[in-house]
């Protein structure tokens, strides 16, 4: 049975003092909650006042990117390091998100340097992929998630598949309210279990944790969390408060 997980993307929101009060207000409100793990994924500049908030819970430190610099230091003005997320009290990181892909030109291959660095620091990536409303309506949603697929996960072995995370994000439900139906998701998260399978055997494929992301709230969750692949959800804008993200995390109840 794999444990849902619920990650907020802050994204470049909250200052220090606000990303500290919604962390504490976020720890408060879910308590020692055990069914679903807790993943959230403030700014960089808050990410040392968030790890004090959240010491002693489980509710777990995500960075939003890293550098795939394997030394975990240089000469790479802006960019900031594994090492240096795990420092911060990082145990997670978003990899490959579709506005790093789209905003800030992250190809395939870059992706899966940064998959093998994060891998290689100890942190959890959630590697994320999805197609575009265009990709979708020429009927490509699939070739296109084989392709980030394949190339994203080059080279990552066996023994290293079974700590990533996979999170399906199509594209045109980021942000726009939009949400891909509980059956679009699934049929998505069930082609990508079906590439692990392939690439990497049955008892990985069905280890690995498949999130869903795109314009969920607590209102639609349950559904989207009622089918067999989704385990989980990548969330933006719900994240950004305490109540609405604990009502994510405490979906069933
Ligand atoms: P959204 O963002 O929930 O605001 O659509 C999701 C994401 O970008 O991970």
């Amino acid at each position: 049975m794999r444990k849902p997980i619920i990650a907020g993307n802050w994204k470049m929101h909250k200052l220090i003092g606000e990303s500290v009060a919604l962390a504490a207000a976020i720890r408060e409100a879910l308590g020692g909650i055990e069914e679903a793990m807790s993943v959230i994924a403030p700014p960089f500049t808050a990410l040392g006042g968030v790890a004090e908030v959240l010491k002693g819970s489980d509710i777990r430190l995500c960075g939003q990117n890293l550098h795939e610099a394997p030394g975990g230091q240089g000469a790479f003005t802006g960019e900031i390091s594994a090492s240096m997320l795990l420092d911060a009290g990082c145990s997670h990181v978003i990899i490959g998100h579709s506005e790093r892909r789209t905003l800030f030109s992250e190809s395939d291959s870059r992706i899966n340097a940064k998959m093998k660095t994060a891998l290689q620091y100890g942190l959890t990536p959630i590697f994320c992929l999805g197609e575009t409303l265009a990709q979708r309506e020429a009927n490509e949603t699939f070739p296109v998630i084989e392709n980030q697929l394949k190339e994203g996960l080059i080279n990552i072995a066996a023994n290293d598949i079974g700590r990533v995370v996979i999170a399906y994000e199509p594209v045109w439900a980021i942000g726009t309210g939009k949400t891909a139906s509980p059956a679009q998701a699934e049929e998505v998260h069930l082609f990508i279990r079906g590439f692990i399978e392939n690439q990497y055997g049955k008892e990985l494929a069905e280890k690995i944790p498949v999130l869903y992301g795109g314009s969920v709230n607590p209102g639609n969750i349950r559904e989207l969390m009622s089918r067999e692949n989704i385990d989980g959800a990548l969330v933006g804008g719900a994240s950004l408060d305490a109540e609405s993200f604990s009502r994510l995390v405490r979906y069933k109840f």
